[in-house]
């Protein structure tokens, strides 16, 4: 019943962040001095997943380099007894974790990116997490405690937040009957949105979702939607919203890339104090 994998759609086109995403991927833009897929990886190994699917396009090797052996920055560190720096660049692939790179041919929408990681998932119950929804939750975290729940009651689950009513359109929607969810709505608009309870970047989700969205049409901005896929399954299995403590970051928005290199800042003692005292100079 555990979840041992964990999907990564990161094949989106970043238009949000060009020019800085026309050669680098939005997920290697980094939060202070870690790049956001790395803190996706690290999540979900304290959720205790082994296997890491990446779906990547063709701009983004960067993101397969980065979780791979760089033996000539190794050897070089080696050579320069930079013994502290050898270790951050070795763990980068947090111990016991493995990478599998899928590639999806054409940004078709979040459920075909979940779908082209399928010949990897196979029949397991597995998680998706978007690594632009960055989670600043007590340790474990917001995913570990999503698998917890489904090992203790099988049930899928989807990480949820209110928003504000005006911004329903940018987001996936829930209805819940107590604490089942009985509808999900993509992007509704403010008027026809059935509640303000949006679906952020963590999943789990039954395998069956593979043969929805196989067949799935185009839905909202004329992609091929997640959202339409667990809502073709909601009548057959346990959907749960999951309230996550902490608090999230939008880092595919700039005003959130932002905040989150703030708070992170301040998790630094080296940069809490200088960063406030700057901060205070220039907002007093
Ligand atoms: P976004 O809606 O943030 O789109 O995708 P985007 O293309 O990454 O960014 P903007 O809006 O152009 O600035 C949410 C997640 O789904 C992935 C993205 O990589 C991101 O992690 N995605 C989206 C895919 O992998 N493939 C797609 O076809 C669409």
């Amino acid at each position: 019943m555990s979840i041992d994998v964990v999907v990564l759609p990161v094949a989106g086109l970043g238009s949000r962040f060009l020019p800085a995403t026309k050669v680098v991927p939005k997920e290697m833009l980094p939060i202070v001095d870690v790049p956001l897929v790395q803190l996706a990886v690290e999540e979900a190994a304290r959720a205790g997943i082994r296997d890491v699917v990446l779906v990547t396009s063709a701009s983004k090797r960067a993101i397969e380099d980065h979780f791979d052996r760089s033996w000539e920055l190794e050897n070089m560190l080696a050579t320069r007894g930079r013994q502290e720096l050898l270790e951050l660049v070795r763990g980068v692939l947090p111990a016991g974790m493995r990478v599998t790179a899928v590639r999806q041919p054409q940004a078709l929408g979040l459920g075909h990116a979940v779908l082209c990681a399928r010949p990897v998932v196979g029949n397991r119950a597995f998680a998706v997490m978007l690594p632009d929804d960055l989670i600043d939750s007590p340790a474990p975290g917001c995913l570990a405690d999503m698998v917890a729940l489904h090992a203790r009651t099988g049930a899928c689950s989807l990480a949820v937040e209110e928003v504000p009513r005006e911004q329903t359109g940018r987001y996936g929607i829930v209805s819940l009957a107590g604490e089942r969810i009985t509808a999900v709505v993509e992007k509704p608009a403010p008027a026809q949105a059935p509640s303000t309870l949006a679906i952020v970047g963590r999943y789990v989700l039954p395998p069956d979702i593979f043969d929805v969205l196989e067949h799935a049409a185009p839905g909202a901005g004329g992609e091929i939607q997640l959202t339409d896929g667990i809502a073709a399954l909601l009548g057959g299995h346990d959907f749960r919203p999951h309230r996550f403590a902490g608090v999230r970051y939008d880092c595919g928005s700039k005003l959130g890339h932002l905040q989150a290199n703030m708070a992170w800042a301040f998790k630094d003692p080296a940069l809490a104090a200088p960063l406030r005292a700057w901060l205070q100079q220039h907002l007093s």
